[in-house]
């Protein structure tokens, strides 16, 4: 018989090996999916916008926008086949330069931090595996990142799910280290900047994470134990300190667990999303996740820490208005926490899975990939929820949205 097939005959074959036949399995038709999809030396690419896309993303006119092309200002778009004027990020970043120089007010189009304005760190948790962190955490980096603001994305996941969704794959581009562990690790941490790498996306950075992390978590205890841990919780506040000035928002994605990782994230964080997909045995399970990041904090408070942050959020996630028992739930959390839950939840689209499939934020993907109902309806609900986030980032500065 071959290795790893059960006989119904006899059921006492070695667990082991039904196991790591599996693993292979697995792992050769998922590097068979990988190449056909992600040969190993694709990178990706960023597509370009519409003018009308780039034009929202500026807050102008799109008729402003073709004056500005008229008049030889600012950069030269491509044009397409059909002759339209096609921008890419750059375009549009050296657009809201220009722009910036003859605005009304300061900060119109260049949304982020000013003299005395701090580095926003955000920590996107909750234990509850699947609520919709990775989705959440990408789609607010990306977002952010689009409308100008110099975003770092940490994935601070052992699972890696960010990275792979940004083109980096964990087995092959991170063999030899690169991970925020190699900056948190208690014996010789690197400079957090020789784990930073530039994405597709000109605003947005990214420290990928593998498995490695999960040592984080084996030598903390170690490290308290005899001693040597100091601040541990302080850790990553401390690494990213190294880089304050080079950005104005760092979004961290949390792994399921309420871990040492995850409690340096809260350490450092200086807001708060917890996700929740609004159904009965995630909200269960969300007092647990409560009480237990309560005691944490009290805990770290003791040693003297200052565990203050400038906001907390829920955010209701993969959200089916359609559904009368998650209504029921949502009505319910609303009433409870009041506006400590987003007004704009992050709806359920097959438009976000599927974008999801091949490795792609819904900013990635071109809108004629979809039906046009579906993309808009998905894309209005991410801008929705992350243009609050924006807000909430805008008024820790002391201004209004922007
Ligand atoms: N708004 C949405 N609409 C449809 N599918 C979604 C949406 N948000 C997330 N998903 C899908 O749900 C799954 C779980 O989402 P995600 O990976 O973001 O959760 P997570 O909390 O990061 O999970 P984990 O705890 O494993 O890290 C993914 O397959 C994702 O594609
Ligand atoms: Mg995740």
């Amino acid at each position: 018989m071959e290795a790893g097939h059960l006989d119904p005959d006899t059921q006492h074959e070695d667990l082991n090996g039904v196991i790591r036949q599996h693993a292979e399995w697995l792992a050769q038709q998922l590097y068979a999916q990988r190449e056909s999809l992600f040969p190993p030396d694709a990178s990706k690419v960023m597509r370009k916008f519409t003018s009308g896309e780039a034009a929202t993303l500026l807050g102008v006119n799109d008729s402003y926008l073709r004056k500005l092309h008229l008049d030889g200002k600012g950069p030269s778009p491509e044009m397409s086949p059909g002759n339209r004027r096609i921008y890419s990020l750059t375009d549009i970043q050296e657009l809201r330069v220009l722009l910036e120089k003859t605005a009304r007010k300061t900060g119109d189009y260049l949304p982020g931090r000013r003299e005395g304005d701090h580095l926003q760190i955000i920590g996107v948790m909750n234990f509850k595996g699947g609520s919709g962190k990775t989705t959440s955490s990408a789609h607010l980096a990306q977002r952010l990142a689009l409308k100008g603001y110099r975003v770092l994305a940490i994935d601070l996941d052992p699972q890696a799910s960010l990275t792979a969704l940004h083109g980096v794959q964990p087995e092959i581009d991170l063999t030899d280290g690169g991970t925020l562990y190699d900056a948190i690790r208690y014996e010789d941490p690197v400079p957090i900047a020789q784990v930073i790498r530039k994405t597709y996306i000109p605003n947005l950075d990214l420290i990928p994470g593998n498995l490695e992390l999960m040592e984080f978590e084996h030598e903390t205890p170690r490290a308290l134990a005899q001693g040597q841990a100091g601040l541990f919780f302080f850790r990553v506040k401390e690494a990213l300190a190294q880089v304050d000035a080079d950005y104005d928002v760092v979004v961290i994605d949390c792994p399921p667990q309420l871990g040492f990782l995850t409690m340096s994230a809260l350490s450092a964080a200086t807001g708060v999303l917890v996700t929740i997909h609004p159904e009965m045995l995630d909200v269960m399970s969300m007092s647990q996740f409560l009480r237990m990041t309560a005691d944490l904090m009290d805990v770290i408070a003791e040693s003297g820490a200052d565990m203050s942050h400038d906001w907390m959020r829920y955010l209701l996630t993969r959200y089916e208005p359609s559904d009368a028992p998650q209504n029921r739930i949502v009505a319910f959390l609303r009433t409870m926490y009041g506006d400590k839950v987003l007004n704009a939840p992050q709806l359920k689209s097959t438009a976000i899975s599927d974008a999801g499939l091949t490795k792609q934020t819904l900013y990635e993907v071109e809108r004629s990939a979809f039906t046009r109902s579906t993309y808009d309806r998905a894309i209005e609900s991410l801008n929705a929820v992350n243009d609050e986030i924006a807000e909430l980032i805008q008024n820790t500065w002391g201004r209004g949205a922007s």
